[in-house]
């Protein structure tokens, strides 16, 4: 057997035994593991639905219409009036074609700061050092969350665009656990003359769901993964007012792609239609449910929940009250099988690399089947591993951040009691499997 099938046995070991808690990852359905497996990948159909540049295309016409279609349909949203494309390859890539279509270079973009929880594809630089091919090719303006309620603060986010007058304004990220007020939004670009961008990437399908309020009536265009909360392949869908729709269209293929992954648009037309079952609506529900749960209890542990909770699937914390840095928590978390990410936070004072947070999320666990009793016994975990991580902050000198972090791994590897929670962990995750035997 080739190895790579070796490999991919371990991987799903590994995602059956441990305690997937990255708020951007999930488990999809089989049938969508199926659809992107199948001979749809062979086939290249440059163009849209009815206007390719290739022949043979009546079959992947037809499952990418109904692709189209249901990603109206799982949002309420009527045909007459939006539009949807699904070719974008990733959610950078559909940021990515959504500036094509409305910007040119050197035009303004206002998004939100990345170490507060926004994303690289609205744009990022190091200092002069323009990180991101975004930052590069366009002017990049970042709003901050008001610096004590870690909240978007929309009265400075109206003063800075006045000023700024960006021609595009993106609202969404990677880690804010709150619902974002679009309505205000739409006014602020309104105001300046700006587009409104809405990247949804995270809550797409709490927003399907009806858990998490849809931005579709205020925003011009709307961007989302596929492949988180929405319980799909990796992909991304674009929606916009009917009238952006050639434009966006066009932005995409020729302007940026070429061949759709007809694959990927299959999966995605399955998870779609999967987001009209009760199963969907209880899962989205439970997942937010969980999250609240969850963040009670570190909240009750003592920990800097930001916001103090979430209205999401999603969780920030940040540490430094603790003097720990995020690298060795979610280091030792790894250790006791519980699979989070370090992240940055508001206020934050430290590299990305060796952020002051941790993020963490629950629409795994939910598709699982674990509820509010699993995120007692998952929460108790955490704060523990948090104590035995205990005072660990990364020292500026990097030679001997070397050490210590050396130092730190061969200590969490013996550790003891992590040994015993990753147990726990095992058996906690046998009574949910995720596949069968
Ligand atoms: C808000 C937001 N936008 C865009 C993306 C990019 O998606 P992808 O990783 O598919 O390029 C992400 C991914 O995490 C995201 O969170």
């Amino acid at each position: 057997m080739d190895k790579i099938f070796e490999l991919i046995e371990k991987e799903k070991q590994r995602q059956q035994n441990s305690l997937m808690m990255i708020p951007s990852e999930n488990y999809t359905y089989p049938e969508v593991l199926e659809a992107v497996g199948s001979i749809l990948m062979q086939k290249y159909a440059e163009g849209y639905p009815g206007r390719r540049y290739y022949q043979g295309n009546e079959i992947v016409d037809e499952i990418e219409e109904l692709a189209r279609n249901r990603a109206l349909k799982a949002f309420n949203l009527d045909p007459e009036k939006f539009h949807a494309n699904v070719q974008a390859h990733s959610g950078s890539e559909a940021n990515l074609g959504v500036y094509n279509a409305l910007l040119n270079a050197g035009d303004k973009i206002m998004s939100m700061y990345l170490p507060d929880g926004g994303h690289l594809s609205h744009g990022w630089r190091m200092g002069d050092k323009k990180t991101t091919f975004v930052s590069k090719m366009f002017e990049v303006e970042f709003y901050k969350v008001n610096p004590e309620t870690r909240l978007f603060d929309y009265e400075q986010i109206e003063k800075q665009a006045l000023v700024f007058r960006p021609k595009l304004i993106i609202s969404g990220g990677t880690a804010y656990p709150r619902e974002i007020d679009y309505k205000r939004m739409s006014e602020i670009a309104k105001k300046v003359g700006a587009y409104y961008l809405a990247d949804v990437a995270h809550e797409a399908g709490l927003i399907a769901a009806g858990v998490c309020q849809s931005p579709f009536e205020y925003a011009d265009i709307v961007t989302m993964t596929t492949h988180k909360t929405l319980r799909g392949p990796r992909g991304a869908i674009i929606i916009c007012k009917k009238e952006l729709g050639q434009q966006l269209d066009m932005a995409i293929m020729p302007g940026l792609q070429g061949g759709p992954h007809l694959h990927s648009i299959a999966g995605i037309a399955v998870a779609l239609e999967k987001t009209k079952t009760d199963e969907f609506l209880n899962y989205a529900k439970q997942t937010v449910k969980n999250a609240q749960k969850l963040s009670e209890i570190l909240v009750k542990g003592g920990l800097d929940v930001v916001s103090l909770g979430t209205d999401k699937h999603l969780i920030v914390v940040d540490l430094r009250d603790k003097e720990q840095s995020g690298w060795f928590t979610a280091w030792a978390m790894e250790k006791a099988g519980i699979i989070m990410n370090r992240n940055t936070v508001p206020n934050e004072t430290a590299s990305p690399f060796y952020p002051s947070g941790i993020r963490l999320g629950t629409p795994a666990l939910t598709v699982r089947g674990m509820r509010e009793g699993e995120m007692e016994q998952i929460g108790k975990w955490i704060l523990e591993v948090i104590d035995i991580v205990g005072k660990q902050s990364v020292s500026a000198e990097a030679e001997e951040r070397k050490v210590d972090l050396k130092k730190f791994m061969s200590e969490i590897e013996g550790n003891q009691r992590l040994k015993e929670i990753k147990q726990m962990v095992e058996k906690l995750c046998g009574k949910f499997p995720i596949y069968e035997k």
